[in-house]
């Protein structure tokens, strides 16, 4: 095979690639709630995070509580039964919410990146988000918005 056939190749392929990695990411649905928020914080269930498969359940890795009770929506990732995180969905920059992408929170402003914990992946954001401090019990997680780390 000739050289330029060969990069030829190897471009389409890895274009092909790209493609259809961003085509299948974006089939994944985000599953957005409202939670129940009380005085101290959000209730919501943890069966929320169930996608009834054949042949099982399986668990989405994060779920979005937009509540029009508070300015930005929350991003809650969920680790196992028993860990979990909550973001605060507004960028550390310059304040534009965020958007979630599998286990990253990217920008649409500036491009900053955050991973699942809410340390930043890429500036120019400079400081992590904002995060709420989840108890979870044996079928709910309340997000105690009095406290932030
Ligand atoms: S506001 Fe988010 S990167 Fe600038």
């Amino acid at each position: 095979m000739h050289r330029r056939t060969f990069i030829k190749n190897s471009c389409t392929a890895c274009l092909s690639f790209t493609a259809l990695s961003t085509l299948v990411s974006s089939c994944v649905t985000t599953k957005y709630i409202s939670g129940r928020l009380g005085k101290d914080g959000l209730t919501i269930g943890k069966d929320e995070f169930n996608v009834k498969q054949k042949g099982g359940t399986a668990y989405s890795s994060f779920i979005i509580v937009r509540n029009d009770a508070l300015l930005f929506p929350i991003c809650v990732y969920r680790f196992n039964d028993s860990e979990y995180t909550a973001l605060w969905m507004q960028c550390t920059h310059q304040g534009n919410e965020l958007q979630a992408s599998g286990d990253v929170l990217q920008c649409p402003a500036h491009g900053s990146e955050f991973n699942n914990k809410g340390r930043v992946i890429h500036g120019p954001a400079a400081s992590g988000l904002r995060s709420f401090p989840v108890i979870a019990t044996n079928n709910e997680l309340f997000i105690d918005l009095r406290k932030q780390s």
